[in-house]
Parts: C-alpha cells; sequence; structure tokens
C-alpha cells in the first residue's frame, strides 16, 4: 500500500478534500494511505510557534527550520521515503509523466509552504524535489499537495473504478482526451455522433484518436511539437 505524509500547518485544509474523493476511495479499498501532520505538533515553543520573522529583514514570516527538522526526522525515523517533497512555485512544474513516476512510489512525503516560505536549509538537506503546480503564486502549498496527491493517487491500480480508465486520461498518451457523450443520442437537435452509436469498434477508436489530435491541435499544438 502507498502512504502520504503530508506536513501542513493547516492540515484542516485538506481533511475535507481527502475524506470526499477519489483518494477516500483508494483509502478505503486499501490502495493509500494518507496521514495529515499539524506542524504546530512539533514547535517547542510555548504557543505552538512555527514562524519567525526573516533575517536580513523584509516583509512576511518564514517556517523555521527547528519544528519542520524534528517531525521530518520523527516521519524518516519510521520509514524510507522515495521523495520529499516541497510545494513551491520555484519547483518544477507538475506534469502527467510525474504523476506517473511518483504512482509507483511507496512512501511520499509533501512539505506545504506557508507564508514567505520555509528556512532555506531544510530545503538543502532534506528535500528531494520540489515540485510547482503552475506558473501563479498559492497562498500555501496545501492546494498544490492535495493537487498532486489526487493525480498519483487515481493511477493505483483499482482506484478509479474501470481499470483503464486512468490509461485513457488526457495526456497520458500526450493527446488530450476526445469528447464523450451520454445518453440521449439527440438533445434539443443536438445529436451525438453516428460512429459512438454504430456499435463497431475498430470505427469508434480511430474516431476518438482523431478527435484527440483535432483536439490537440486546436487547443495545445506544444503538445505536438
Ligand atoms: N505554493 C505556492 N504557490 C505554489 C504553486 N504554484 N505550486 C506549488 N506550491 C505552491
Amino acid at each position: 500500500m502507498m502512504r502520504i505524509d503530508i506536513i501542513s500547518v493547516v492540515p484542516a485544509l485538506m481533511q475535507s478534500f481527502f475524506e470526499h474523493s477519489i483518494c477516500k476511495r483508494a483509502s478505503q479499498a486499501g490502495l493509500v494511505s494518507i496521514h495529515l501532520h499539524d506542524l504546530h505538533d512539533y514547535s517547542s515553543k510555548k504557543f505552538r510557534q512555527v514562524d519567525d520573522y526573516p533575517f536580513g529583514g523584509g516583509a512576511g514570516m518564514v517556517i523555521a527550520v527547528e519544528p519542520l527538522s524534528t517531525c521530518l526526522d520523527h516521519l524518516m525515523a519510521e520509514r524510507t521515503y522515495q521523495d520529499i517533497i516541497f510545494l513551491t512555485p520555484d519547483g518544477q512544474t507538475f506534469q502527467q509523466g510525474l504523476a506517473n513516476q511518483l504512482s509507483l512510489s511507496e512512501n511520499l512525503l509533501f512539505i506545504c509552504g506557508h507564508y514567505k516560505g520555509i528556512d532555506e536549509r531544510i530545503r538543502e538537506k532534506y528535500v528531494t524535489r520540489e515540485i510547482s503546480i503552475g506558473d501563479y503564486v498559492l497562498s500555501g502549498g496545501e492546494i498544490a499537495a492535495a493537487v498532486c496527491a489526487d493525480a498519483i493517487i487515481r493511477l493505483i491500480p483499482g482506484a478509479i473504478g474501470d481499470e483503464s480508465s486512468a490509461l485513457t486520461d488526457s495526456f497520458q498518451d500526450g493527446l488530450l482526451a476526445p469528447p464523450v457523450y451520454t445518453r440521449p443520442a439527440s438533445f434539443k437537435g443536438m445529436d451525438v455522433p453516428e460512429v459512438l452509436l454504430s456499435g463497431h469498434e475498430k470505427k469508434i477508436e480511430a474516431w476518438r484518436h482523431e478527435q484527440s489530435i483535432k483536439r490537440t491541435q486546436d487547443r495545445r499544438p506544444d503538445l505536438l511539437q
């Protein structure tokens, strides 16, 4: 079973997500276990403080090295992590290929930043990979961690209903997914493409592939390069 640990200063932000999404299904099926850790629990300060002013001055607070180091040491003493991932806008952009790769891991650890970031020494000493979910700045890494976890977990065989479904997602073959339809076949004058009603598997497959290419050409020509 895959294990995902997530360290955060606001773990409650992710609680509901993991209790309602495909991640919950996967947890219940025994495919993954997700553990949220409140960094405040590892503070040695009186008021469970985990941040401090940046050396050299400037706006914003920085997550201190001490509680984060304590938390990481605690978790790393229990098991070996294939990757210790820090979510940050200056990380490697998250893409399907990386999700595929990470979905083969046994133990993953995510660190969510907040405020102005985390003390650089944590990044140097512990972090093995830094991931950004896109070129925009979020208030914290929690949503980014949830995004990555979701993309990873749905790839675990058995996590989504249809075993082959994740393989036909957009991006899996470098193309966007084709359009899909369900009943009724005719709705307010709009008809489902004939071929999908034909029962002719080969033709349907060919049509879907053609539509995938067309859609990719129209919307994401960069993917075809
Ligand atoms: N933390 C803040 N912004 C982020 C981003 N774009 N990706 C990952 N983590 C972040």
